[in-house]
């Protein structure tokens, strides 16, 4: 559910028109609920009652922006970073260290070293080699740092290739069959301490019986460690829990179901259980905002060329994914369209032979479900600017981020002194 509704003709974020925010921003423009990711954090909470105190370590990838990590940090939620620049971010926007969670295959001594000066929760790690390291910098600091190892369960999550995680083949991850040497590593190491077992098998997960698999690994280890002599405390059972993005296909696994099967696999685990949700939080609380530029004839379907790009919102081209699109004044009849982006490259396309709202040049357009990897995957080709984003609460909206002036990107660049005449 979300918070973007159609009212006197005109697509609202909460109480505001999207029309409104197009004239004073311009487009293309990324738009957040405050309420629907309010709404989400309190189901997700709710999903999981019955769980003792679960610590709920929103997935920053999924959506970095301040005013988005600042509204989760006020609910109480933690993080799950996986770069020096994330932890920075979560900690600028008042995200509690402790309640940060450190994953990711390629840590740096540096990223370790700044998270352990912060005092982060827990680092997952995902190699031996990582291990030693951690333990080397945690030692020179003379700090000890709280570990749990990512398992790769080896078990096929069903999604898109591209952001599956725990079959074998996969970087991410400690082999389950040798996830027990690593523990017996770690222990032997002077600068860790050792609390948990990390999984996380893919995203956009639509089947929950992958995920019971992998959980059910991580309870078997967790008794082989017990057996062992090792001190586990935490359990951290990842993010992936998919989202509605195709109004026609059926509803993916909803937080309720997740929350039943979670409760049933971990009963008598006697842990704390680590959450690291990221599109479940804020995926339906954002959208693209984007303004049809023109409609050309095409062989078949009209091409409808709006001003966002995939440089905008990379997923459609990236992944093939689908996001519903809605015209924001919508006149009523509908069409079948070809919805592409200004970029020269034919993988710029939103959507092939799309049945949609009618729509024509200067109609605004939403790119729904766009919260999560959205802004975020963004980037500059074709010298197009950062897409500014904006927050909506109630009746009150405020950009969050500005639109990156050209000017910016231009001055990034530096010329070498034999190009320079300036200088020379
Ligand atoms: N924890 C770890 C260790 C992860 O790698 C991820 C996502 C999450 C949690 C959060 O997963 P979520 O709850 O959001 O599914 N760019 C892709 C998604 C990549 C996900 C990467 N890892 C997309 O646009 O679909």
């Amino acid at each position: 559910m979300d918070h973007f509704d159609l009212r006197d003709g005109v697509l609202h974020a909460e109480d505001v028109p999207l029309s409104l925010i197009a004239e004073e921003v311009g487009t293309p423009v990324y738009v957040y609920s405050t309420a629907t990711i309010e709404r989400h954090v309190h189901v997700f909470r709710e999903a999981l009652a019955g769980v003792a105190d679960p610590w709920i370590a929103f997935a920053v990838k999924a959506n970095p922006n301040r005013a988005v990590l600042a509204t989760l940090a006020r609910l109480g939620l933690g993080a799950d970073v996986v770069s020096g620049g994330e932890l920075l971010r979560a900690r600028a926007a008042g995200l509690a260290a402790e309640k940060i969670v450190f994953s990711g295959v390629g840590k740096t001594a540096d990223e370790m070293a700044l998270a352990l000066r912060e005092g982060i929760g827990q680092f997952n790690l995902e190699s031996e080699p990582e291990a030693e390291m951690l333990s080397a910098v945690a030692t020179s600091l003379g700090v000890t740092a709280p570990v749990a190892f990512r398992i790769n369960p080896n078990v096929d999550a069903g999604t898109h290739a591209k952001i599956s995680t725990g079959k074998s083949e996969d970087k991410f991850g400690v082999a389950y069959d040798r996830a027990l040497a690593a523990y017996e590593l770690a222990r032997n190491l002077p600068g860790l301490r050792v609390q948990g077992v990390a999984v996380h098998i893919g995203s956009q997960l639509t089947d929950l019986a992958p995920s019971r698999a992998a959980f059910e690994k991580v309870g078997l280890l967790i008794a082989e460690l017990r057996a062992n002599g090792h001190e586990i405390t935490t359990a951290d059972l990842g993010g992936g829990l998919g989202v509605p993005y195709d109004p026609s296909l059926p509803l993916p696994p909803s937080p309720a179901a997740y929350g039943e099967m979670v409760r049933d696999v971990t009963a008598g685990w006697n842990v704390r259980l680590v959450f690291e949700p990221g599109r479940v939080i804020v995926g339906n609380a954002g959208i693209l905002l984007s303004r049809v530029v023109r409609v050309k004839q095409g062989s078949a379907d009209p091409f409808v060329i709006v001003d966002a790009a995939m440089n905008d919102l990379l997923r459609p081209s990236l992944y093939d994914a689908w996001h519903h699109i809605r015209a924001v004044v919508p006149r009523g009849p509908s069409f079948t369209a070809n919805i592409v982006g200004p970029i020269c490259e034919s993988g710029d396309t939103f959507a092939k032979k799309r049945p949609m709202d009618q729509v024509e040049p200067g109609d605004l357009v939403a790119f729904m479900t766009a919260g999560a990897y959205g802004a975020t995957m963004a980037n500059t080709y074709n010298s197009r600017p950062l897409t500014p984003e904006v927050m909506v609460s109630e009746t009150n909206w405020a950009i969050v981020r500005n639109r990156q002036p050209i000017e910016m990107l231009i001055a990034a660049d530096d010329l070498p002194p034999w190009l320079d005449e300036e200088a020379a």
